[in-house]
């Protein structure tokens, strides 16, 4: 897939908005994370660590991109994944899979899904090449 552009803060608060406020966003992203960490695939890169405290960091960096609060977590993609095996392209488009499944289960709509996916493919350079 080609790389997108970063999405609009407006886009990313609509989405915030839309999935029912920030409370609900975090526990969406702990499903998400939770689920990562299960997966045979990619599962190994959370070992050692807690699955929820990585998406509560995750969950601040969107709300920080999003303009919602102000302080973003102490590390963002690019340096976030250095100490960790490399992150490969299979294994970014399996997060994605794993995300769009989580959020249909969830039944999120169709346009948030593409918003919140839009959000992380923005980012598969610099997590593919970083890491
Ligand atoms: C397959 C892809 C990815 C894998 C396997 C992965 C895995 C991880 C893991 C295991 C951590 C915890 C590191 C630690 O605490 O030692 C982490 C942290 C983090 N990741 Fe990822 N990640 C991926 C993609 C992404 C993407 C696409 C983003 C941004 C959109 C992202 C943003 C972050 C952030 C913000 C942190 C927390 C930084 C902090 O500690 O302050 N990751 N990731």
């Amino acid at each position: 897939m080609t790389q997108r552009p970063p999405l609009s803060r407006e886009r990313l608060q609509g989405l915030v908005r839309s999935l029912g406020g920030e409370d609900a966003f975090k526990d969406l992203m702990r499903q998400f994370y939770r689920a990562m960490a299960h997966d045979l695939m990619i599962g190994f890169f959370f070992d050692g660590k807690d699955p929820d405290s990585v998406a509560d960091k995750q969950s601040l960096f969107v709300l920080h991109s999003a303009g919602l609060i102000q302080s973003p977590p102490e590390h963002g993609p690019a340096t976030a994944h250095r100490h960790l095996a490399p992150i490969l392209k299979g294994h970014f488009d399996r997060r994605m899979r794993i995300l769009e499944e989580v959020l249909l289960n969830a039944r999120v709509s169709a346009a948030d899904i593409d918003t919140w996916v839009g959000f992380e493919e923005s980012f598969r350079k610099v997590v593919e090449s970083r890491s």
